[in-house]
């Protein structure tokens, strides 16, 4: 078996000092990314982060292929889609340990109950949230312990049937469900089903896209919530986004605290009353 390499975490530091003052944010959200950024992990935590460095092994050494439809060039109806090796996809696709531990921050610190996902892909993603949720979920109530659930969606058949696997094999069938379908069907059902503490939208990566995405999203996110939008680094087509959101350009976001993670935008809807 290949041994995964140790997560190397220099370059997300340095993206997340380029990336914006914690100082600048009101103190529920400079904590969670304060924690988030800090890239530690307890034991329990480095267990839970091997289980997910032994997927990516398999994944990167993965002799399969698996078919993909590719919404963002717009695969024709009836085509058949592409055939892509597994490893190739991981490669491309996937968020890296980094970033992936990151994620896995911010849902611990931010203890959400629910949590959405909008681009499963093989679902590495979505183990970082789900383990942080499954650890979330062991703490006491006063620690602040929750039965957070994942909800991820995804378009290729293919890849959302990997996904679930992988979600089950890692112990999260009951935390974790992967809804299959584009966006444009299934997003709006799904976000009104429930109030999202934590949202990661890393699919369908263009500015308009995403900006009606957060639009459908934000009458249903809860007080406090968090938006991460990936993909904003300066020259990326999801950076517009960002900007009209960071401007305010989203009614029900306006207002919320924003920062700069140096690839993910995060966006703090307003507090609950009190905090
Ligand atoms: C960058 S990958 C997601 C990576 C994953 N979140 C992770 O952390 O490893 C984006 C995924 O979104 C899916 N996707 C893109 N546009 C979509 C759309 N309009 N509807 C449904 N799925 C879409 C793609 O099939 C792809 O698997």
């Amino acid at each position: 078996m290949t041994l995964p390499r140790p997560v190397s975490t220099a370059a997300l530091r340095a993206a997340l000092r380029l990336g914006g003052a914690v100082q600048t944010l009101p103190p529920r959200p400079a904590a969670v990314v304060r924690r988030a950024s800090a890239l530690r992990l307890t034991a329990d935590e480095r267990t839970a982060e091997a289980r997910i460095d032994a997927l990516r092994a398999a994944l990167a050494g993965s002799a399969d292929t698996v078919e993909v439809v590719d919404y963002g060039a717009g695969t024709r109806g009836g085509e058949r889609p592409p055939a892509r090796a597994v490893a190739d996809v991981y490669r491309r696709a996937a968020t890296g340990p980094a970033w992936g531990r990151f994620l896995f921050g911010l849902a611990r610190a931010l203890r959400p109950a629910r949590v959405l996902e909008l681009g499963t892909n093989l679902g590495v993603g979505s183990a970082h949230l789900a383990a942080a949720l499954a650890l979330n979920e062991a703490e006491p109530p006063e620690r602040g312990g929750v039965a957070g659930r994942l909800v991820t969606l995804e378009g290729a058949p293919a890849l959302a049937a990997r996904a679930e696997r992988a979600l089950a094999d890692l112990g999260h069938a009951d935390r974790a469900r992967v809804v299959v379908g584009p966006f444009a069907d299934t997003l709006a059902d799904v976000a009104r089903a429930e109030r999202w503490d934590l949202v990661f939208i890393d699919g369908h990566h263009e500015a308009a896209a995403a900006l009606d995405y957060v639009r459908t999203l934000a009458p249903h996110l809860a007080p406090g919530a968090l938006v991460v939008l990936d993909d904003v680094e300066p020259g990326r087509p999801v950076r517009r986004a960002w900007r009209a959101l960071r401007a305010g350009r989203v009614a029900a976001l306006r207002g919320a605290a924003a920062f700069y993670a140096g690839r993910y935008g995060l966006l703090f809807a307003a507090p609950p009353a009190g905090l």
